[in-house]
């Protein structure tokens, strides 16, 4: 494994392996890698001839005010991560060369950006979406992954692979938890000992929508309120937004009668964190199983 950290080397090494016909995957990640990028790995691993892990903490996905400068980061360890799971090369960037001075292009997805995170959250996908493409571009991938677990950026993203016509499939995988059912995020490092434990609350919100739904719940007004109820427990909880969406457009839903995205971002003291659970109907549950 090697880790390349100029981007003309980058461009050079991925150009050559495309002239030897090698399909590339490429997981772009913010690093302080855990069992959620790793999983995305494994997969880019069986999938793809050369499997490239890029690791940059993108300044411009940040707000003022956000943890850009905490954010954590351990290459070392995220080395001997990466090298355990097979990956070919880190591409390691520094933010001079991405963001060299008079860096003034940015791409941005409209409209789908605009509720849940994007409302407060303004530039954070315009951000996601440029260093992705800049990724894109340098990297030239056949396959790239994301994780569900940022499911408005990875709906975001694959609009902007289709709208911008790019020949790179995109595969989403599937949310790992922790054996309390919290997402494994890189951020859940900020939690407190108690914090951590009301963190498992988030989960637990979007089994009992689950439940509900299963049951024939059909209101999302209802069952939003039955998970803020429940979040309410616990008063170092903070409900930054609760959204039921159609998983196409990401709209609200006034009522649950296809594939809904249950959305949810809390704050626990100063962390902020999300989860998210796709669901059908009872109706539509009770047709697949027959
Ligand atoms: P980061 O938070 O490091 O996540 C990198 C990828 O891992 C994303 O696609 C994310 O959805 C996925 N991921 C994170 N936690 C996961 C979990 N518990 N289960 C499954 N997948 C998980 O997302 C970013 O970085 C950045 O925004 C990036 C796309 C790299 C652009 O800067």
């Amino acid at each position: 494994m090697k880790i390349i950290n100029r981007i003309d080397k980058m461009k050079t090494y991925a150009r050559i392996m495309k002239k030897e016909n090698k399909l590339i995957g490429l997981v772009p990640t913010m690093g302080y890698l855990h069992e959620g990028h790793l999983s995305i790995i494994r997969a880019a691993r069986n999938q793809s001839d050369i499997v490239i892990v890029s690791i940059f903490v993108n300044p411009v996905q940040f707000g003022p005010g956000e943890d850009f400068e905490k954010y954590p980061r351990d290459i070392n360890r995220d080395e001997e991560l990466a090298k355990d799971c097979g990956v070919d090369i880190i591409f390691y960037p520094k933010k001079e060369d991405m963001y060299p001075e008079g860096f003034s292009t940015y791409v941005n997805v409209e409209k789908m950006t605009e509720n849940l995170c994007g409302k407060s959250r303004p530039h954070h996908f315009r951000g996601v979406t440029t260093v992705v493409m800049k990724l894109f571009e340098i990297i030239k991938p056949d396959i790239t992954y994301f994780g569900q677990k940022d499911a408005q950026q990875a709906y975001v993203i694959k609009k902007m692979i289709e709208d911008l016509n790019m020949d790179i499939t995109m595969k989403i995988m599937p949310i790992i938890r922790e054996e309390d059912g919290l997402a494994m995020s890189s951020r859940n490092i900020y939690l407190s000992e108690s914090e951590r434990k009301d963190a498992s609350l988030v989960y637990e919100s979007l089994k009992l929508a689950e439940g509900l739904i299963a049951s024939g719940q059909a209101n999302p007004k209802k069952i939003i309120k039955k998970m803020r109820d429940l979040l309410s427990e616990k008063p170092a909880l903070n409900i930054d937004y609760i959204s039921i969406v159609d998983t196409k457009t990401l709209k609200e839903v006034t009522t649950i009668e296809g594939e809904v995205l249950i959305a949810i971002a809390v704050f626990i003291g100063k962390t902020r964190l999300i989860d998210n659970i796709i669901l059908l109907p009872s109706a539509l549950l009770c047709e697949q199983k027959t």
